[in-house]
């Protein structure tokens, strides 16, 4: 019924457990005598709550009930959960479960971070790109001012609970943005397993739920490996952030019509246009947009999009002298690579030419 698929240690004396599940029974079994403080997804709870329920059982102290939009990823609704805890007396030996894709993930732990200094922290991700990327590594985020998670904390959850089923009722295009993320870990590690699961989305059903079974495992797995060797991203973990230097970007210049998984992939793909431009085998770009096209995610620019330098400029890796992008130069060979303002203009306009 269920199975730990990885437990992950980190330096801090911590540690995370990934079980795969096939639904939300066990989810609060480790916080017996606990109370549990849920911050969930609307959307989710309109669809889920008796079986998230039944999981939390006579736990539950109180819980904030959020839509899940970019635009109330921010510090109002950060204060808003606060409050709440406030009010229902959350104290630190308690849990804080939050239930949903990747915005009430990035909040919730967020609010878990900080409150009391640091709640004890459970994640059960429902979209496909939380199941794949954002349950692990111990991110926690915010956007200040319309840009991208400038405020954040590192705090890893001790359980991140996998069930493939709930990815059922996640609508298509939401399905298919968790795609980018798996294929950004195919080109950074280079395995055959992932390159095969990146090589096409089957149609809903069955066939379809083993396959977010297989990726979330092999995601999770790759990922694990690089953020227990680099926690707090001073090194290797600046590879995860293939596709995410102009995907922050392009989220935030179209006002966030274009939604993360597709801004990812628009960045990868933008990547690999860059990296063909300074010496990478132009089969590798071409093998990357057939992956995209199987994968049903977009591989030109909605429109024209402005102000994109803007965005870049304000990235948590830009450099007074330049900004350090992650360009992949063929499966399992990404290289961090400082580009001055100059020749990321020209690189970039070439890039986004290709995708317009
Ligand atoms: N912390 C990390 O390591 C990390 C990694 C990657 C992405 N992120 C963050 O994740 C966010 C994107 O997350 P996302 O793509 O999961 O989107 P999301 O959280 O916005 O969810 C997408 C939509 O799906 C709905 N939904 C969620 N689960 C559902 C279900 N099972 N059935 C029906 N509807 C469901 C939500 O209501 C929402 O409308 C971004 O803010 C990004 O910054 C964080």
């Amino acid at each position: 019924m269920e199975r730990e698929i990885l437990r992950l240690g980190w330096s801090v004396g911590r540690e995370t457990r990934v079980v795969a599940a096939r639904d939300f029974r066990g989810f609060c079994r480790d916080c017996s005598g606990r109370r549990v403080f849920l911050v969930a997804d609307a959307r989710v709870m309109s669809l889920h709550s008796q079986a998230i329920f039944r999981g939390v059982g006579d736990r539950l102290l109180g819980a904030f009930v959020m839509e899940s939009s970019e635009r109330l990823k921010t510090p109002r609704t950060l204060h808003a959960i606060w409050s709440e805890m406030h009010r229902v007396g959350l104290a630190r030996n308690d849990v804080v479960l939050a239930v949903g894709g990747g915005i009430v993930l990035d909040v919730g732990a967020f609010a878990a971070s900080t409150w009391a200094r640091g709640t004890r922290l459970v994640l059960a991700p429902t979209t496909l790109l939380a199941q794949v990327d954002a349950c692990l590594g111990g991110k926690t985020a915010i956007n200040v001012a319309g840009a991208r998670n400038q405020a954040g904390t590192f705090y890893p959850a001790e359980l991140a609970w996998i069930c493939a089923e709930i990815l059922t009722t996640l609508p298509e295009r939401e399905y298919r943005c968790g795609c980018g993320e798996i294929l950004k870990a195919a080109i950074l590690s280079g395995e055959p397993e992932l390159r095969e699961i990146a090589g096409g989305l089957p149609l809903p059903g069955r066939e379809r739920t083993e396959w977010s079974r297989r990726a979330a495992a092999a995601c999770l797995s790759f990922k694990a490996r690089i953020v227990e060797a680099d926690p707090e991203e001073h090194a290797g973990r600046i590879l995860l952030n293939l596709g995410h230097t102009l995907g922050h970007a392009l989220e935030s210049a179209t006002g966030f019509g274009l939604n993360h998984g597709e801004a990812v992939a628009l960045g990868i793909l933008a990547s690999a246009a860059m990296a063909r431009r300074l010496g990478a085998p132009a089969d590798f770009c071409e093998e990357v947009l057939s992956c995209l096209c199987g994968l049903g995610l977009p591989v030109r620019l909605p429109r024209r999009v402005t102000g994109i330098g803007r965005f870049l400029r304000r990235d948590k890796k830009a450099l007074p002298e330049g900004t350090r992008w992650i360009l992949p130069f063929g499966w399992g060979d990404c290289r961090p690579t400082l580009l001055p303002r100059d020749l990321e203009g020209e690189l970039l306009a070439g890039a986004l030419e290709e995708l317009a």
